[in-house]
């Protein structure tokens, strides 16, 4: 498989065609949004760890049934994935209380939510990803009622797989969000799941080991990635 062109450049990621159109590379650049894009800071080691944790995990849910675009691990910070029609809805689910729902109902940070809270947002940059609900999606065509149930259903199964594997680890899975996308009419989750998209806090210590540290100007980001890394067994090289 050979890499094209560049078709589209995220804040983190850059994504390349290849000369079969059912697949894209996913370049993880060294790249960290601050303030909703506002600002970019470059992380050595940043796009290596993240390409490599992802590829772990998506490998590990598409083992246990659950449908991803991941395809190949090409290299340090390139894979290889299955081009999806990208929905632009984002599903946050909610084991704990943190960040924006923190500041939205003022209930205490780390406060258990049980059963876990499921929110949706618009992704879209400009508007800063407003907060939707399930009509919306309906009204302004975004995905089909059928779909977002599906939807739903994978991303309580990630976190029940993820919630385990992290656990393992000494690590709480306080929140992740995810993106789904269309393949030959089929719900499959894309875009990726790292400490980027996620908060991940040490489970005696409560510290933050994900992207809160870059938000609460806390230092030591990319050890405590490498951190979470090492402890879910992936092999970074
Ligand atoms: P929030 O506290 O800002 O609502 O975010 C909840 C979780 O979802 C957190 O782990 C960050 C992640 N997230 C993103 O990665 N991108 C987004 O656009 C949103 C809304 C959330």
């Amino acid at each position: 498989m050979n890499k094209l062109a560049e078709c589209y450049r995220g804040k983190a990621k850059t994504i390349y065609t290849t000369d079969d159109k059912n697949f894209v590379i996913l370049k993880f650049r060294d790249d960290i949004s601050i303030l909703d894009g506002m600002y970019i800071k470059k992380i050595a080691r940043k796009g290596m760890i993240n390409n490599q944790f992802n590829y772990f995990i998506m490998n590990k849910l598409s083992q246990l049934g659950i449908p991803t675009q991941i395809e190949k691990l090409l290299s340090h910070n390139e894979t290889l994935v299955k081009k999806l029609d990208m929905i632009p809805v984002e599903l946050v689910l909610r084991n704990r209380a943190a960040g924006s729902i923190v500041k939205r109902l003022g209930i205490d940070n780390g406060t258990i939510l049980d059963p876990p809270l499921l929110d949706l947002f618009f992704k879209n940059d400009s508007m800063h990803d407003p907060m939707i609900n399930d009509s919306y999606c309906t009204t302004f065509g975004w995905v089909s009622k059928l779909n977002l149930v599906t939807m739903k259903k994978l991303t309580y199964q990630v976190n029940n797989i993820l919630s385990k594997l992290f656990d393992n680890a000494g690590i709480i899975l306080v929140d992740f969000k995810l993106e789904f996308g269309l393949y030959n009419n089929a719900i499959i989750i894309g875009d990726e799941f790292s400490p980027d998209v996620s908060r991940l806090w040490d489970k005696t210590t409560l510290k933050n080991m994900d992207k809160d540290i870059l938000r609460k100007n806390l230092g030591g980001l990319i050890e405590a990635y490498e951190e979470v890394a090492n402890r879910i067994g992936v092999n970074l090289h």
